[in-house]
């Protein structure tokens, strides 16, 4: 059941190299129980490894998720419930939905990951978070913790429901006060299988339609018109090793926006409130000369400069570091904090 000293590369997408002491993977809720009670300690629960840099090997074991279960459940008025095992590959679940006629998901097509590593930073793109479907996540305990007056002991069930999970931008209550604490084995997401609610407020999305002349776009329209603009944008993790955007779009109050907007009138802005304002972290990056930068192995991706690269050997400090360069230069040019959105070990 458990490998040893087994290399992590075929099992993240940023492609880099390193070890864990222990490795095995768990493809059933009673498998995890029994795995994870014999584990050497500290356990790290690994999804489709999308949105991590490893930066040193791991002392303890790494299970993967590989529960694959997809259920559909009740139906009422427009909406159906389903539940998706963690280890199910996103994409693979966003297509399978569209293929039931199963609406809600599809502008988050093309996502890596898996539906278990979904709700912990609450997936985004083109308009839809995974909160918008999320219904609830069963969760099993993998260290004590108290969560609303109660204590939970590893090995119990837990159930966490869209309001208890605070989802944000980015962030979720399983990002905060739950990291490692919980394996999250099964989301249930309610869909529409009619009168389904096409989003299609960002240009690219039009563009893409226009394109091909779709006026009534389906969600599979919708499906394809945004992996078309992903493949375009975005590099392959099997051809480049990135975990997608490496920072999160910071927020800046509105007078901050207001004075930078004097010195710097084209950059990109998207109002949250009134005193707060989104920045696009790509524009600051690629304004402060790094876009398609590239030292050894490490490199800011040409195409999108919210994106960090390995172009093949880069070690995950070497990613690191420029990570750290990048933030620093984007504070001293705008005097603002950019914030990784992965998960850094
Ligand atoms: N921009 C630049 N230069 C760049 C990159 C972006 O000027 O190199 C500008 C664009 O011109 C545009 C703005 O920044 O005006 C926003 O760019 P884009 O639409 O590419 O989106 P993003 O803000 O860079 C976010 C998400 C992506 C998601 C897209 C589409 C974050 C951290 N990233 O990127 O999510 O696919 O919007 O909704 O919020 C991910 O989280 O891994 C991810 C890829």
């Amino acid at each position: 059941m458990f490998q040893k000293n087994t290399s992590l590369r075929p099992y993240h997408t940023f492609g880099i190299e390193v070890q864990t002491k222990v490795f095995a993977d768990f493809s059933s809720q009673k498998e995890f129980r029994t795995v994870f009670a014999q584990a050497p300690k500290p356990v790290f629960i690994l999804g489709g490894g999308s949105n991590i840099l490893f930066t040193k090997d791991f002392e303890g074991t790494v299970l993967k998720n590989n529960i694959r279960t997809k259920r559909i459940g009740h139906t009422d008025g427009d909406y159906t419930i389903v539940h998706i095992g963690g280890g199910v590959p996103w994409h693979q679940f966003v297509r399978w939905a569209i293929h039931k006629n199963l609406g809600g998901v599809e502008n988050l097509s093309l996502i890596p990951g898996t539906v278990g590593a979904a709700p912990i930073q609450n997936i985004g793109a083109y308009g839809v978070e995974l909160k918008d479907v999320f219904v609830q996540a069963k969760c099993i305990v993998m260290a004590p913790f108290k969560f609303k007056d109660k204590s939970y002991q590893p090995g119990q069930t837990l159930i966490i429901t869209k309001s208890e999970a605070n989802f944000g931008y980015r962030d979720s209550l399983f990002k905060k006060e739950l990291k490692g604490k919980v394996a999250i084995v099964l989301v249930s997401m309610m869909l529409t299988h009619k009168n389904h609610r096409i989003r299609t407020s960002y240009g690219a999305i039009q563009e893409e339609l226009a394109l091909h002349q779709i006026t009534q776009p389906t969600i599979k329209n919708i499906s394809d018109a945004i992996i078309a603009i992903r493949e375009r944008k975005l590099p392959n993790p099997k051809k480049i090793g990135n975990s997608g955007s490496f920072f999160k779009n910071p927020y800046i109050s509105t007078k901050q926006y207001e004075k930078l907007k004097k010195q710097f009138p084209k950059m990109p802005a998207y109002p949250i409130d009134e005193d707060t304002v989104k920045i696009a972290a790509g524009w600051l990056i690629q304004e402060a000369g790094w876009k398609g930068y590239r030292t050894g192995d490490a490199g800011c991706y040409d195409k999108q400069a919210l994106v960090l690269v390995n172009y093949g050997q880069a070690q995950g400090k070497e990613i690191l570091e420029l990570a750290q360069k990048i933030q620093k230069s984007v504070k001293k040019k705008f005097g603002i904090h950019i914030q990784p959105e992965v998960n850094i070990l």
